[in-house]
């Protein structure tokens, strides 16, 4: 198992942060700017790294026709999210470690995530970003509000005292990079229109299109 799923496995971690979730400042303004560049055409996406469903839920909230699946390796995130989705058909919740190469889950129209990808190994988010390219479908997008570097210490210590964080209380499964290493990794990959579509501090939108 990897590190980050072990960490996330820990019902007290998987609580702890669902527990702030909402306080989290600023979210909201990334998570709205994610859900305006998805397409009106948008009928399936995936999640990675869900959590208790958080992102698939606030797109649901206007377009409740779209079939979404949800994917997490924690146990206590997939009860929360099992739990929140009873009853919709359109969602499947799928057990997994990022850390490993995805499964077989067909195409999508957006591949969407949240706080997530920054706690896989550096090699693993490029390679991630290589699968998720291929399984989106040709008009699709990647959107991935994400926890990235600062470019100093004191702005990263900045940015933890911004979220009520301390250095000690640091989530021990992250593992930063700067935004602009992974958006040129985008690039490379062959997604278009890549860019940085909100920021504040060390959180970031990134958005690529399959074309
Ligand atoms: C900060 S939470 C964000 C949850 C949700 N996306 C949100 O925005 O509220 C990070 C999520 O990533 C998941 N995660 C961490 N490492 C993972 C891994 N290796 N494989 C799958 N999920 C992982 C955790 O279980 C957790 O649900």
């Amino acid at each position: 198992m990897s590190r980050s799923a072990k960490e996330w496995s820990s019902p007290q971690n998987a609580l702890a942060y669902l527990n702030v979730a909402d306080d989290l400042p600023h979210r909201s303004e990334g998570e709205s700017v994610l859900i305006d560049h998805l397409s009106e055409n948008t009928r399936r996406v995936l999640d990675l790294g869900t959590g208790d469903g958080r992102l698939i839920r606030l797109i649901k909230a206007n377009r409740p026709y779209i079939e979404a699946v949800a994917l997490d390796v924690s146990p206590t995130m997939l009860k929360s999210a099992r739990d929140h989705f009873a009853g919709d058909s359109k969602v499947s919740i799928v057990k997994h470690d990022l850390s490993q190469p995805l499964p077989d889950l067909g195409y999508f129209d957006a591949v969407v995530s949240s706080f997530a990808i920054h706690h896989l190994k550096h090699e693993r988010k490029h390679d991630l970003y290589e699968e998720i390219y291929d399984i989106i479908n040709p008009t699709g997008v990647f959107c991935n509000l994400e926890h990235v570097a600062s470019p100093s210490v004191e702005l990263h210590v900045r940015f933890l005292k911004a979220i009520g964080y301390t250095p000690e209380k640091e989530d021990r499964a992250n593992r930063l990079l700067p935004m602009e290493i992974q958006l040129s990794w985008l690039r490379d990959i062959g997604f278009v229109e890549v860019d940085c579509y909100w920021k504040w501090l060390e959180m970031a939108l990134l958005i690529g299109y399959k074309a």
